[in-house]
């Protein structure tokens, strides 16, 4: 796997892009499965989906990708976990549906968990030495709930906290009790390229006015400003004038910008991109090394704001972009194609990105 690593220059101006190999090399996205998605925090759902006591969900994290049997829980006491969902004998999968449940009972020998995954009991297990120990608790993963959302990762490299302080601190003024789920306005796009492909466009604004022309019309491009975090970037879309933007509070570092449009990224697959209407989640799935869902799950907290500005046609955006990522990922398998450079004024974002991914993969 040697030979296959890579380093970024941590000098933009004199750094070289991705090598083609990232976006379509199988052994490399196996090495990130481990590296890359187990290490960092991935986007689990909202807090419906465990909003009373007993409520238990079973999801799987990151199909394709990870396929880790994951349940969440809220116990008697209120308190949320996310456990493994498969069971401490014989491995198979404890919980197969949503419900409310008092305990979880596995149904293929009968053992018995408490929503907090400790174990509770098992038939036929008296003559067993050293019986029950920790090691028969469903494992916890770790939970990270940030207003109405919850992330999780299997591994992570960094505390919840610092990996949400962005969006904690920009975003302490928004009604976040008004926010609801709009289940008809969910999308799942497939996207025929590779997961960082998708990711490398989102973090750039550069091609706006190449690529979207509605959305080009509602921001001013001279103005699109990105900043870099520790393991995420935040692009700040300011709107041209008479289009809608934010209202800001007076002590708010960005008021008095006009700001139309905040898109938060979170290393490595999610992005919560803020508009006046709401926020829509975009959980990026890598499917296989050149297949991707991408997820875009609308949360509103106004609903009339719903058509206006940068937050509108996102459908059309959408396959704006995967039309071009899919371009590129033709183009990536090219014999001709290894690298290209970075425009330090407009692709400092992709070039953090692919800094923290040569970090996580090779420890550069
Ligand atoms: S596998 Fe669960 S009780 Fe046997
Ligand atoms: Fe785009």
């Amino acid at each position: 796997m040697r030979e296959r690593g890579f380093t970024i220059d941590p000098d933009i101006r004199v750094a070289k892009t991705l090598p083609a190999r990232v976006y379509s090399d199988p052994l490399l996205f196996d090495l990130q499965r481990e590296r890359v998605f187990a290490r960092t925090w991935q986007y689990a759902g909202h807090d419906d989906l465990i909003k009373v006591a007993g409520q238990v969900f079973p999801f799987t994290l990151m199909p394709g990708a990870l396929d880790e049997p994951l349940l969440l829980t809220r116990d008697a006491t209120d308190r949320t976990h996310c456990l493994s969902n498969v069971c401490t004998h014989r491995g198979t999968i404890v919980v197969e549906g949503a419900g409310h449940e008092q305990q979880l009972r596995c149904r293929y020998h009968g053992r018995r968990f408490a929503l907090d995954g400790r174990f509770h009991s098992m038939p036929e297990f008296e003559d067993t030495v050293g019986f029950p120990s920790p090691s028969d608790d469903l494992p916890h993963v770790a939970l990270g709930t940030w207003q109405r959302f919850l992330m999780v990762a299997l591994a992570p490299t960094m505390a919840f906290d610092d990996a949400i302080a962005p969006l904690r601190e920009r975003l302490s003024w928004a009604p976040f009790a008004q926010l609801a789920f709009d289940p008809n306005g969910a999308r799942d796009y497939l996207v025929n390229a590779n997961w960082a492909l998708y990711v490398d466009n989102y973090l750039e604004g550069f091609h706006i006015p190449y690529i979207h022309q509605s959305l080009a019309a509602a921001l001013d491009y001279g103005a699109y400003a990105v900043e870099l975090d520790r393991h995420g970037v935040v692009q700040l879309g300011i709107a041209k004038p008479g289009e809608p933007s934010f209202q800001l509070p007076q002590e708010h570092r960005d008021s008095g910008k006009r700001l139309a449009a905040y898109y938060f990224w979170l290393f490595p697959t999610t992005m919560f991109n803020v508009y006046p209407w709401g926020i829509s989640v975009n959980v990026v799935v890598p499917l296989a090394v050149d297949r991707t869902r991408v997820s875009f799950l609308p949360f509103v907290w106004d609903a009339t704001q719903r058509d206006l500005g940068a937050g509108s046609g996102l459908d059309r955006v959408e396959r704006e972009d995967e039309a071009v990522v899919e371009a590129v990922q033709r183009g990536v398998r090219s014999r001709l194609y290894d690298r290209g450079r970075y425009s330090p004024a407009r692709e400092a974002g992709v070039h953090h990105f692919h800094r923290l991914l040569a970090e996580f993969m090779f420890g550069s």
